[in-house]
């Protein structure tokens, strides 16, 4: 039976567990070859192993799937061009990255260490920075479109206790998401964000998830969007920050007030002036029609 990835690579980062396993899965189930990236590391980022992406692919080959397994880290540049390489070498082409790979060091601000604050930042933004740019490398070689989908978090979009590094750097692959697709546009290459909520390992413990099924909000869960993005029906979607919890699927944007504008010809504003205006200031645009 044709599967909707035929013939497609995908490569997805962190497919060792949780969503990025369901990810590999599925897109492997569809056709695709599938490489599955995973450092083996515990949920904070400590130690490294085969194990995980190994146990992906047995899986995958099991069923009569095709991947391959790659342990490099996302988080350093040899490691992103080697997880680039394992597709190239095995596949000879990349049609789709997922960045999903992710830890987390929570501590609240005044008790942050330089040590959580850089590896959280280099593991997500600096790996998906790597990542996207060995990719689209190739994409640009390869002049066939692509497709890349980055992983944020409702905590970098909105905030939450106990998170600064984390939210800073989802918060900053929003920001990277949106200029990457303005720049690779021209590629024909598209490429969105995926702000999840799912039962894994990372998420286990939060009280937002407590007494909740793997059914009502399993990382199998998440898989539609992912396969929604990376498929022809997307191809015009892009620079979009998709949030999915359970089953629904939303769009996390950037607002704006309406805002008020004072004539230039009066010179700057005075502070008394702003606090009189500060509701006004604050209130949403009128709708257009
Ligand atoms: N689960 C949620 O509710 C939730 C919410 C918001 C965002 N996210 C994001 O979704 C992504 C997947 O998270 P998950 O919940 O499936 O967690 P998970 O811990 O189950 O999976 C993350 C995987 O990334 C791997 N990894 C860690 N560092 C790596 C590195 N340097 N290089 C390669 N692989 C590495 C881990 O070994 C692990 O298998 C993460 O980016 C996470 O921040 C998850």
């Amino acid at each position: 039976m044709a599967g909707t990835f035929d013939g497609k690579v995908v490569v997805v980062t962190g497919a060792g567990g949780g969503i990025g396993k369901e990810y590999a899965l599925y897109f492997a189930k569809e056709g695709a070859k599938v490489v599955v990236n995973d450092l083996g590391s515990d949920r904070h980022g400590g130690g490294k192993g085969a194990e995980l992406a190994g146990a992906v692919v047995g899986e995958i080959k099991a069923a009569g799937g095709d991947a391959v397994a790659n342990f490099d880290s996302v988080a350093t540049r040899e490691g992103a061009e080697g997880i680039m390489w394992s597709a190239l070498s095995k596949y000879g082409r990349i049609d789709v990255l997922i960045n999903n790979a992710g830890i987390l060091r929570d501590r609240t601000l005044v008790n942050m260490s330089d040590h959580d604050w850089d590896l959280i930042m280099d593991v997500h933004l600096k790996g998906t920075y790597l990542c996207t740019q060995a990719a689209a490398r190739i994409f640009k070689v390869q002049k066939s479109g692509g497709r890349i989908i980055n992983t944020t978090s409702l905590a970098g979009l909105l905030g939450n206790f106990g998170q600064c590094n984390y939210a800073a750097a989802k918060a900053g692959i929003y920001g990277f998401t949106r200029v990457a697709s303005i720049e690779l546009v021209k590629m024909g290459v598209t490429v969105n964000a995926i702000a999840p909520v799912a039962l894994t390992r990372l998420t286990e413990d939060i009280p937002l998830l407590q007494g909740v099924s793997r059914d009502e909000m399993g990382p199998q869960l998440i898989v539609p969007v992912a396969a929604f993005l990376a498929s022809d029906l997307a191809a015009d979607i892009t620079g979009q920050i998709v949030g999915v919890q359970g089953g629904r699927i939303f769009i996390y944007k950037m607002a704006q007030s309406g805002g008020v504008t004072r004539e230039p010809a009066k010179g700057a504003w005075k502070i008394a002036e702003i606090k009189e205006k500060w509701d006004e200031i604050c209130k949403d645009p009128e709708p257009a029609f």
